[in-house]
Protein backbone atom coordinates (compact mmCIF):
# COMPACT_ATOMS: atom_id res chain seq x y z
CA UNK A 1 0.00 0.00 0.00
CA UNK A 2 1.09 3.12 -0.78
CA UNK A 3 1.58 6.25 1.44
CA UNK A 4 0.19 9.62 -0.21
CA UNK A 5 1.62 12.60 2.69
CA UNK A 6 -1.43 15.29 2.41
CA UNK A 7 -0.68 18.84 3.31
CA UNK A 8 -4.00 20.80 3.70
CA UNK A 9 -2.87 24.81 3.77
CA UNK A 10 -5.71 27.46 4.47
CA UNK A 11 -7.51 28.21 1.81
CA UNK A 12 -11.15 28.41 1.30
CA UNK A 13 -11.38 25.44 -1.25
CA UNK A 14 -9.47 23.24 1.95
CA UNK A 15 -13.00 22.02 2.16
CA UNK A 16 -11.77 20.19 -1.52
CA UNK A 17 -9.30 18.56 0.87
CA UNK A 18 -12.05 16.31 2.19
CA UNK A 19 -13.19 14.67 -1.28
CA UNK A 20 -9.23 14.13 -2.02
CA UNK A 21 -8.36 12.52 1.22
CA UNK A 22 -11.91 10.32 0.24
CA UNK A 23 -11.47 9.77 -3.16
CA UNK A 24 -7.41 8.58 -2.29
CA UNK A 25 -8.36 6.43 0.71
CA UNK A 26 -11.23 4.90 -1.23
CA UNK A 27 -7.92 4.09 -3.91
CA UNK A 28 -6.70 1.56 -1.77
CA UNK A 29 -3.85 4.46 -1.01
CA UNK A 30 -2.61 5.26 2.85
CA UNK A 31 -3.54 9.02 3.03
CA UNK A 32 -1.49 11.11 5.88
CA UNK A 33 -2.32 14.05 6.07
CA UNK A 34 -0.86 17.20 7.58
CA UNK A 35 -3.02 20.19 8.67
CA UNK A 36 -1.68 23.61 9.12
CA UNK A 37 -3.49 25.98 12.28
CA UNK A 38 -4.99 28.24 9.11
CA UNK A 39 -6.58 25.05 7.20
CA UNK A 40 -8.32 23.78 10.80
CA UNK A 41 -9.99 27.10 10.55
CA UNK A 42 -12.06 26.26 6.96
CA UNK A 43 -12.55 22.33 8.06
CA UNK A 44 -11.87 20.56 11.02
CA UNK A 45 -9.32 17.57 11.57
CA UNK A 46 -12.34 15.33 12.25
CA UNK A 47 -14.08 15.08 8.99
CA UNK A 48 -10.52 14.21 7.53
CA UNK A 49 -9.51 11.92 9.66
CA UNK A 50 -13.18 10.46 9.75
CA UNK A 51 -12.22 9.86 5.79
CA UNK A 52 -8.94 8.89 6.16
CA UNK A 53 -9.36 6.56 8.83
CA UNK A 54 -5.61 7.86 10.12
CA UNK A 55 -4.96 10.11 12.58
CA UNK A 56 -4.04 13.92 11.39
CA UNK A 57 -1.30 15.52 11.91
CA UNK A 58 -1.19 19.21 13.11
CA UNK A 59 1.67 19.86 15.50
CA UNK A 60 5.86 19.88 14.89
CA UNK A 61 6.07 19.58 19.05
CA UNK A 62 3.38 16.58 19.06
CA UNK A 63 4.71 13.27 19.05
CA UNK A 64 2.47 10.45 19.09
CA UNK A 65 5.20 7.61 19.10
CA UNK A 66 8.31 8.48 21.90
CA UNK A 67 10.53 6.19 19.24
CA UNK A 68 10.17 8.12 16.74
CA UNK A 69 10.60 11.99 15.52
CA UNK A 70 7.23 12.56 13.85
CA UNK A 71 8.58 14.90 11.66
CA UNK A 72 11.25 12.62 9.87
CA UNK A 73 9.56 9.33 10.13
CA UNK A 74 6.71 11.20 8.16
CA UNK A 75 8.83 12.25 6.03
CA UNK A 76 10.56 8.79 5.15
CA UNK A 77 7.11 6.82 5.10
CA UNK A 78 5.75 9.19 1.57
CA UNK A 79 5.91 7.69 -1.60
CA UNK A 80 4.16 11.17 -2.78
CA UNK A 81 4.11 14.42 -0.91
CA UNK A 82 1.03 16.39 -2.45
CA UNK A 83 -0.20 19.78 -0.89
CA UNK A 84 -3.54 20.74 -1.84
CA UNK A 85 -4.64 23.60 -1.41
CA UNK A 86 -1.68 24.99 -1.27
CA UNK A 87 -1.97 28.93 0.59
CA UNK A 88 0.30 31.28 -0.98
CA UNK A 89 1.91 31.46 2.47
CA UNK A 90 2.79 27.71 1.98
CA UNK A 91 3.86 28.25 -1.39
CA UNK A 92 5.91 30.57 -0.31
CA UNK A 93 7.67 28.73 2.55
CA UNK A 94 8.22 25.68 0.86
CA UNK A 95 10.16 27.66 -1.92
CA UNK A 96 11.94 29.36 0.92
CA UNK A 97 13.06 26.62 3.66
CA UNK A 98 11.04 28.29 6.10
CA UNK A 99 9.99 25.67 8.93
CA UNK A 100 8.00 26.76 11.39
CA UNK A 101 5.05 24.43 11.37
CA UNK A 102 4.58 20.66 10.73
CA UNK A 103 3.86 21.21 7.27
CA UNK A 104 6.61 23.25 6.53
CA UNK A 105 8.95 20.92 8.51
CA UNK A 106 8.20 17.94 6.95
CA UNK A 107 8.59 19.35 3.49
CA UNK A 108 12.74 19.86 4.23
CA UNK A 109 12.48 16.29 5.20
CA UNK A 110 11.40 14.48 2.37
CA UNK A 111 13.71 12.20 0.64
CA UNK A 112 15.23 13.60 -2.45
CA UNK A 113 13.65 10.93 -4.83
CA UNK A 114 9.66 11.57 -3.11
CA UNK A 115 7.28 13.24 -5.78
CA UNK A 116 5.84 16.21 -5.01
CA UNK A 117 3.14 18.09 -6.28
CA UNK A 118 1.61 20.98 -5.14
CA UNK A 119 -1.98 22.63 -5.98
CA UNK A 120 -2.41 26.60 -5.22
CA UNK A 121 -5.45 27.86 -4.86
CA UNK A 122 -6.10 31.65 -3.87
CA UNK A 123 -7.19 34.58 -5.32
CA UNK A 124 -6.00 35.58 -8.90
CA UNK A 125 -4.25 38.43 -8.10
CA UNK A 126 -2.35 36.62 -5.28
CA UNK A 127 -1.65 33.85 -8.03
CA UNK A 128 -0.64 36.54 -10.02
CA UNK A 129 1.91 38.31 -8.09
CA UNK A 130 5.17 37.98 -8.71
CA UNK A 131 6.05 37.29 -5.65
CA UNK A 132 4.09 34.20 -5.97
CA UNK A 133 5.42 33.27 -9.04
CA UNK A 134 8.94 33.02 -8.56
CA UNK A 135 8.32 31.22 -5.44
CA UNK A 136 6.18 28.65 -7.83
CA UNK A 137 9.46 28.67 -10.13
CA UNK A 138 11.65 27.64 -7.56
CA UNK A 139 9.68 24.97 -6.21
CA UNK A 140 9.04 23.71 -10.08
CA UNK A 141 13.24 24.04 -10.18
CA UNK A 142 13.54 21.75 -7.01
CA UNK A 143 10.73 19.12 -8.62
CA UNK A 144 8.10 20.31 -7.64
CA UNK A 145 5.10 19.48 -9.93
CA UNK A 146 2.29 22.02 -10.20
CA UNK A 147 -1.00 21.56 -10.95
CA UNK A 148 -2.25 25.05 -12.02
CA UNK A 149 -5.28 26.80 -10.45
CA UNK A 150 -8.37 27.13 -12.48
CA UNK A 151 -10.01 30.15 -14.22
CA UNK A 152 -13.26 30.34 -11.98
CA UNK A 153 -15.19 32.99 -10.67
CA UNK A 154 -13.65 33.14 -7.15
CA UNK A 155 -15.05 32.50 -3.61
CA UNK A 156 -13.89 36.82 -3.45
CA UNK A 157 -15.50 37.83 -6.35
CA UNK A 158 -13.14 37.97 -8.55
CA UNK A 159 -12.93 35.85 -11.72
CA UNK A 160 -9.87 34.68 -12.72
CA UNK A 161 -6.89 32.00 -12.38
CA UNK A 162 -6.77 30.92 -8.90
CA UNK A 163 -9.52 28.09 -7.80
CA UNK A 164 -7.71 24.45 -6.67
CA UNK A 165 -8.05 22.60 -9.91
CA UNK A 166 -9.76 19.62 -10.04
CA UNK A 167 -10.13 17.19 -7.79
CA UNK A 168 -9.93 14.86 -10.87
CA UNK A 169 -7.68 16.41 -11.97
CA UNK A 170 -4.70 16.36 -8.85
CA UNK A 171 -5.91 12.52 -8.41
CA UNK A 172 -4.67 11.59 -11.86
CA UNK A 173 -1.41 13.25 -11.52
CA UNK A 174 -1.48 11.15 -8.02
CA UNK A 175 -1.99 8.15 -9.98
CA UNK A 176 0.15 9.16 -12.96
CA UNK A 177 3.28 10.18 -10.91
CA UNK A 178 3.24 7.05 -8.52
CA UNK A 179 2.76 4.34 -11.60
CA UNK A 180 5.96 6.25 -13.20
C1 LIG B 1 -11.99 33.49 4.26
C2 LIG B 1 -10.53 33.34 3.93
C3 LIG B 1 -10.18 32.68 2.78
C4 LIG B 1 -8.83 32.56 2.43
N1 LIG B 1 -8.52 31.90 1.28
C5 LIG B 1 -7.22 31.81 0.91
C6 LIG B 1 -6.88 31.14 -0.30
O1 LIG B 1 -7.73 30.59 -1.02
N2 LIG B 1 -5.57 31.08 -0.63
C7 LIG B 1 -4.60 31.66 0.13
O2 LIG B 1 -3.43 31.60 -0.25
N3 LIG B 1 -4.89 32.29 1.30
C8 LIG B 1 -6.17 32.36 1.70
N4 LIG B 1 -6.49 32.98 2.89
C9 LIG B 1 -5.40 33.51 3.72
C10 LIG B 1 -4.64 32.38 4.44
O3 LIG B 1 -5.53 31.60 5.20
C11 LIG B 1 -3.53 32.99 5.31
O4 LIG B 1 -2.57 33.59 4.47
C12 LIG B 1 -2.88 31.97 6.21
O5 LIG B 1 -1.83 32.60 6.91
C13 LIG B 1 -2.34 30.76 5.48
O6 LIG B 1 -1.66 29.95 6.42
P1 LIG B 1 -1.11 28.51 6.06
O7 LIG B 1 -0.36 28.62 4.79
O8 LIG B 1 -0.24 28.16 7.22
O9 LIG B 1 -2.27 27.57 5.97
C14 LIG B 1 -7.82 33.09 3.26
C15 LIG B 1 -8.19 33.71 4.45
C16 LIG B 1 -9.52 33.84 4.78
C17 LIG B 1 -9.88 34.53 6.06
Amino acid sequence: MKTILLGISGSISAYKAADITNQLTKMGYKVDVIMTKSSTEFITPLTIQSLSHRRVHLDVMEEPDVALINHIALAKAADLFLVAPASANTVGKLANGIADDLLSTVALALLPETPKIIAPAMNTYMYQNPIVQRNLTTLKEVGYQEIEPREALLACGDYGRGALADITDIIHAVNTTLKE
